[in-house]
Protein backbone atom coordinates (compact mmCIF):
# COMPACT_ATOMS: atom_id res chain seq x y z
CA UNK A 1 0.00 0.00 0.00
CA UNK A 2 1.15 3.30 -1.20
CA UNK A 3 2.27 5.77 1.95
CA UNK A 4 0.24 8.59 -0.23
CA UNK A 5 -1.95 8.41 -2.89
CA UNK A 6 -2.96 11.67 -4.90
CA UNK A 7 -6.13 10.91 -7.21
CA UNK A 8 -7.25 12.48 -9.98
CA UNK A 9 -7.14 16.13 -7.99
CA UNK A 10 -8.47 19.19 -9.83
CA UNK A 11 -8.11 22.66 -8.42
CA UNK A 12 -9.21 25.71 -10.07
CA UNK A 13 -9.16 29.22 -8.62
CA UNK A 14 -12.15 30.81 -10.14
CA UNK A 15 -11.84 30.37 -13.89
CA UNK A 16 -8.24 29.57 -13.47
CA UNK A 17 -7.94 25.68 -13.25
CA UNK A 18 -4.46 25.11 -11.78
CA UNK A 19 -4.13 21.09 -11.21
CA UNK A 20 -5.51 18.88 -14.37
CA UNK A 21 -6.45 15.30 -12.74
CA UNK A 22 -3.16 14.63 -11.04
CA UNK A 23 -2.19 11.48 -9.31
CA UNK A 24 0.74 10.39 -7.77
CA UNK A 25 2.14 7.71 -5.55
CA UNK A 26 4.37 8.00 -2.96
CA UNK A 27 6.17 4.92 -0.88
CA UNK A 28 6.93 4.55 2.77
CA UNK A 29 10.71 5.87 2.61
CA UNK A 30 10.56 7.22 -0.87
CA UNK A 31 12.11 10.55 -1.83
CA UNK A 32 9.80 11.71 -4.62
CA UNK A 33 10.64 14.91 -6.38
CA UNK A 34 8.59 17.26 -7.71
CA UNK A 35 10.09 19.85 -10.74
CA UNK A 36 8.55 21.96 -13.21
CA UNK A 37 8.19 25.68 -14.95
CA UNK A 38 7.10 28.39 -12.34
CA UNK A 39 3.61 28.46 -11.93
CA UNK A 40 3.37 24.94 -12.81
CA UNK A 41 1.31 24.25 -9.62
CA UNK A 42 3.40 22.71 -7.61
CA UNK A 43 3.12 24.85 -3.93
CA UNK A 44 -0.98 24.49 -4.89
CA UNK A 45 -0.52 20.67 -4.96
CA UNK A 46 1.34 20.70 -1.81
CA UNK A 47 -1.80 22.49 -0.82
CA UNK A 48 -4.07 20.14 -1.76
CA UNK A 49 -2.88 17.30 -0.30
CA UNK A 50 -2.26 18.76 3.40
CA UNK A 51 -6.20 20.71 2.84
CA UNK A 52 -4.71 24.51 3.01
CA UNK A 53 -7.04 24.77 -0.06
CA UNK A 54 -9.48 22.90 -0.88
CA UNK A 55 -9.83 21.19 -3.97
CA UNK A 56 -12.36 20.85 -6.64
CA UNK A 57 -12.23 17.14 -7.25
CA UNK A 58 -10.45 14.13 -6.27
CA UNK A 59 -8.94 12.21 -3.28
CA UNK A 60 -6.00 11.99 -1.39
CA UNK A 61 -5.48 9.00 1.03
CA UNK A 62 -2.33 8.45 3.67
CA UNK A 63 -1.94 4.73 4.70
CA UNK A 64 -5.34 4.13 2.87
CA UNK A 65 -7.19 6.59 4.75
CA UNK A 66 -8.76 8.89 3.44
CA UNK A 67 -7.45 12.49 4.07
CA UNK A 68 -8.93 14.41 1.58
CA UNK A 69 -11.31 16.72 3.69
CA UNK A 70 -9.48 16.53 6.92
CA UNK A 71 -8.02 19.83 8.59
CA UNK A 72 -4.08 20.51 7.84
CA UNK A 73 -3.10 20.99 11.64
CA UNK A 74 -4.97 17.18 12.10
CA UNK A 75 -2.35 15.94 9.49
CA UNK A 76 0.68 16.21 11.58
CA UNK A 77 -1.07 14.20 14.50
CA UNK A 78 -1.50 11.21 11.83
CA UNK A 79 2.39 11.26 10.73
CA UNK A 80 2.62 13.97 7.67
CA UNK A 81 4.39 17.03 7.88
CA UNK A 82 5.20 20.42 5.75
CA UNK A 83 7.23 23.33 5.37
CA UNK A 84 6.30 26.56 3.15
CA UNK A 85 7.87 28.54 0.61
CA UNK A 86 8.07 31.28 2.47
CA UNK A 87 9.49 30.97 6.09
CA UNK A 88 6.52 30.30 9.13
CA UNK A 89 8.90 30.60 12.04
CA UNK A 90 8.65 32.93 15.08
CA UNK A 91 10.82 35.90 14.45
CA UNK A 92 10.68 37.17 17.63
CA UNK A 93 11.49 33.95 19.64
CA UNK A 94 14.97 32.26 19.66
CA UNK A 95 15.90 29.41 17.93
CA UNK A 96 15.73 27.04 21.46
CA UNK A 97 12.16 28.47 22.00
CA UNK A 98 10.91 27.77 18.26
CA UNK A 99 12.14 23.88 18.73
CA UNK A 100 10.16 24.17 21.93
CA UNK A 101 6.87 25.38 20.40
CA UNK A 102 7.77 22.73 17.32
CA UNK A 103 7.80 20.02 19.77
CA UNK A 104 5.17 20.82 21.94
CA UNK A 105 2.75 21.01 18.53
CA UNK A 106 3.54 17.50 18.23
CA UNK A 107 3.01 16.48 21.71
CA UNK A 108 -0.01 18.31 21.84
CA UNK A 109 0.98 20.34 24.21
CA UNK A 110 -0.52 23.41 22.43
CA UNK A 111 -2.72 24.31 24.75
CA UNK A 112 -0.15 24.53 28.48
CA UNK A 113 1.12 28.40 28.84
CA UNK A 114 4.67 29.01 27.78
CA UNK A 115 6.61 28.69 30.96
CA UNK A 116 5.09 24.95 31.59
CA UNK A 117 6.84 24.03 28.07
CA UNK A 118 10.12 25.13 29.28
CA UNK A 119 10.19 22.98 32.16
CA UNK A 120 9.07 20.33 30.71
CA UNK A 121 11.88 17.73 31.00
CA UNK A 122 11.34 15.34 27.30
CA UNK A 123 11.39 18.73 25.47
CA UNK A 124 14.55 20.10 26.98
CA UNK A 125 16.39 16.80 26.04
CA UNK A 126 14.75 16.88 22.83
CA UNK A 127 15.63 20.03 22.15
CA UNK A 128 19.48 19.51 23.04
CA UNK A 129 19.30 16.15 20.62
CA UNK A 130 18.27 18.39 17.70
CA UNK A 131 20.68 21.28 18.54
CA UNK A 132 23.45 18.77 18.81
CA UNK A 133 22.86 16.49 16.02
CA UNK A 134 22.40 19.47 13.54
CA UNK A 135 25.21 21.37 14.87
CA UNK A 136 23.24 24.20 15.87
CA UNK A 137 24.13 24.42 20.01
CA UNK A 138 25.74 27.74 19.27
CA UNK A 139 23.04 29.39 17.82
CA UNK A 140 20.53 28.29 20.40
CA UNK A 141 20.13 31.93 21.76
CA UNK A 142 19.80 33.99 18.52
CA UNK A 143 16.58 35.39 17.59
CA UNK A 144 15.43 33.84 14.32
CA UNK A 145 15.08 37.49 12.42
CA UNK A 146 18.96 37.59 13.07
CA UNK A 147 19.38 34.36 11.84
CA UNK A 148 20.96 34.27 8.20
CA UNK A 149 18.08 33.64 5.25
CA UNK A 150 19.67 30.19 4.75
CA UNK A 151 19.64 29.24 8.92
CA UNK A 152 16.24 30.38 8.66
CA UNK A 153 15.34 27.70 6.27
CA UNK A 154 17.69 25.10 7.25
CA UNK A 155 15.61 25.78 10.81
CA UNK A 156 12.22 25.29 9.12
CA UNK A 157 13.05 22.06 7.84
CA UNK A 158 14.17 20.78 10.97
CA UNK A 159 11.22 22.15 12.62
CA UNK A 160 9.01 20.16 10.46
CA UNK A 161 11.05 16.72 11.10
CA UNK A 162 10.67 17.37 14.72
CA UNK A 163 7.37 16.06 14.37
CA UNK A 164 8.62 12.37 12.83
CA UNK A 165 6.44 12.64 10.32
CA UNK A 166 6.09 9.53 8.52
CA UNK A 167 5.73 11.95 4.93
CA UNK A 168 7.74 15.19 4.99
CA UNK A 169 6.64 17.79 2.28
CA UNK A 170 9.64 20.05 1.69
CA UNK A 171 8.75 23.28 -0.52
CA UNK A 172 12.14 24.35 -2.18
CA UNK A 173 14.02 23.97 0.31
CA UNK A 174 17.10 25.42 -1.08
CA UNK A 175 15.35 28.68 -2.46
CA UNK A 176 17.11 32.14 -1.83
CA UNK A 177 20.21 30.09 0.02
CA UNK A 178 23.81 30.16 -1.22
CA UNK A 179 25.47 27.44 -2.68
CA UNK A 180 27.28 26.68 0.13
CA UNK A 181 23.85 26.82 1.58
CA UNK A 182 22.32 24.51 -0.86
CA UNK A 183 25.26 22.15 -0.29
CA UNK A 184 24.43 21.43 3.29
CA UNK A 185 20.77 21.72 2.58
CA UNK A 186 21.15 18.83 0.04
CA UNK A 187 23.23 16.83 2.28
CA UNK A 188 21.01 17.45 5.13
CA UNK A 189 18.20 15.99 3.41
CA UNK A 190 20.20 12.99 2.56
CA UNK A 191 20.91 12.18 6.03
CA UNK A 192 16.99 11.98 6.79
CA UNK A 193 16.09 8.74 7.80
CA UNK A 194 14.28 6.07 5.67
CA UNK A 195 11.49 5.75 7.99
CA UNK A 196 10.48 9.16 6.57
CA UNK A 197 9.28 9.46 2.97
CA UNK A 198 9.71 12.88 1.56
CA UNK A 199 8.15 14.51 -1.37
CA UNK A 200 10.14 17.69 -2.11
CA UNK A 201 9.56 20.44 -4.54
CA UNK A 202 12.95 21.95 -6.08
CA UNK A 203 14.31 23.82 -8.81
CA UNK A 204 18.38 23.03 -8.17
CA UNK A 205 18.82 20.19 -10.21
CA UNK A 206 21.86 19.40 -8.36
CA UNK A 207 19.38 18.98 -5.55
CA UNK A 208 17.12 17.08 -7.26
CA UNK A 209 19.18 14.57 -8.40
CA UNK A 210 21.17 14.10 -5.68
CA UNK A 211 17.94 13.49 -3.50
CA UNK A 212 15.37 11.70 -6.03
CA UNK A 213 14.26 8.16 -6.16
CA UNK A 214 11.68 9.41 -8.01
CA UNK A 215 11.09 12.68 -10.26
CA UNK A 216 7.38 14.03 -11.23
CA UNK A 217 7.26 16.84 -13.63
CA UNK A 218 4.46 18.96 -13.60
CA UNK A 219 3.86 21.10 -16.78
CA UNK A 220 0.33 23.68 -16.79
CA UNK A 221 -0.82 21.52 -13.47
CA UNK A 222 -0.60 18.05 -15.79
CA UNK A 223 2.01 15.38 -14.36
CA UNK A 224 3.43 14.52 -17.93
CA UNK A 225 5.77 12.26 -16.50
CA UNK A 226 6.85 10.10 -13.36
CA UNK A 227 9.82 8.30 -13.46
CA UNK A 228 13.45 7.24 -12.04
CA UNK A 229 16.22 10.25 -12.32
CA UNK A 230 17.45 9.14 -15.75
CA UNK A 231 14.57 8.43 -17.30
CA UNK A 232 13.74 12.14 -16.74
CA UNK A 233 17.27 13.07 -17.25
CA UNK A 234 16.69 11.55 -20.63
CA UNK A 235 13.24 12.69 -22.04
CA UNK A 236 13.26 14.74 -24.51
CA UNK A 237 10.23 16.19 -23.91
CA UNK A 238 11.17 17.04 -20.24
CA UNK A 239 14.53 18.54 -21.64
CA UNK A 240 11.82 20.67 -24.20
CA UNK A 241 9.20 21.58 -21.77
CA UNK A 242 11.28 22.32 -18.15
CA UNK A 243 15.22 23.20 -19.22
CA UNK A 244 13.89 24.75 -22.62
CA UNK A 245 16.34 22.50 -24.37
CA UNK A 246 19.05 24.57 -23.25
CA UNK A 247 20.10 22.83 -19.76
CA UNK A 248 23.39 20.96 -20.88
CA UNK A 249 24.15 20.79 -17.09
CA UNK A 250 22.53 17.28 -16.38
CA UNK A 251 21.67 16.37 -19.81
N1 LIG B 1 -4.53 31.37 -3.80
C1 LIG B 1 -4.51 31.55 -5.13
N2 LIG B 1 -5.46 32.24 -5.78
C2 LIG B 1 -5.43 32.40 -7.12
N3 LIG B 1 -4.50 31.87 -7.92
C3 LIG B 1 -3.52 31.17 -7.34
C4 LIG B 1 -3.46 30.96 -5.92
N4 LIG B 1 -2.37 30.20 -5.63
C5 LIG B 1 -1.78 29.97 -6.81
N5 LIG B 1 -2.46 30.54 -7.84
C6 LIG B 1 -2.11 30.44 -9.26
O1 LIG B 1 -1.96 29.08 -9.57
C7 LIG B 1 -0.88 28.88 -10.48
C8 LIG B 1 0.10 27.88 -9.88
O2 LIG B 1 0.74 28.49 -8.76
P1 LIG B 1 1.72 27.68 -7.80
O3 LIG B 1 2.11 28.61 -6.72
O4 LIG B 1 1.08 26.40 -7.42
O5 LIG B 1 2.94 27.39 -8.78
P2 LIG B 1 4.36 26.77 -8.48
O6 LIG B 1 4.56 25.64 -9.44
O7 LIG B 1 4.51 26.48 -7.05
O8 LIG B 1 5.34 27.97 -8.91
P3 LIG B 1 6.75 28.46 -8.28
O9 LIG B 1 7.79 27.56 -8.89
O10 LIG B 1 6.88 29.86 -8.78
O11 LIG B 1 6.67 28.37 -6.80
C9 LIG B 1 -0.30 30.25 -10.76
O12 LIG B 1 -0.87 30.73 -11.95
C10 LIG B 1 -0.75 31.06 -9.57
O13 LIG B 1 -0.90 32.43 -9.91
MG1 LIG C 1 5.68 27.19 -5.54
Amino acid sequence: MSLLKVDKINKSFGTLQVLHDVSLEVEPGERHVIIGPNGAGKTTLFNSITNHLPITSGTVHFEGKDITNLPAHRLVHLGMSRTFQKNNLFGDLTVEENIHLALAARKKYRHDIWYSLTSRSDIKKETNEILEEWKITHRRDVKINNLSYGEQRLLEVLLAMASKPKLLLLDEPTSGMSPAETTQTSEMIQRLPRSMALVVIEHDMDVVFAIADRITVLHHGEPILTGAPEEVRNSDMVKEIYFGGGAKKHA
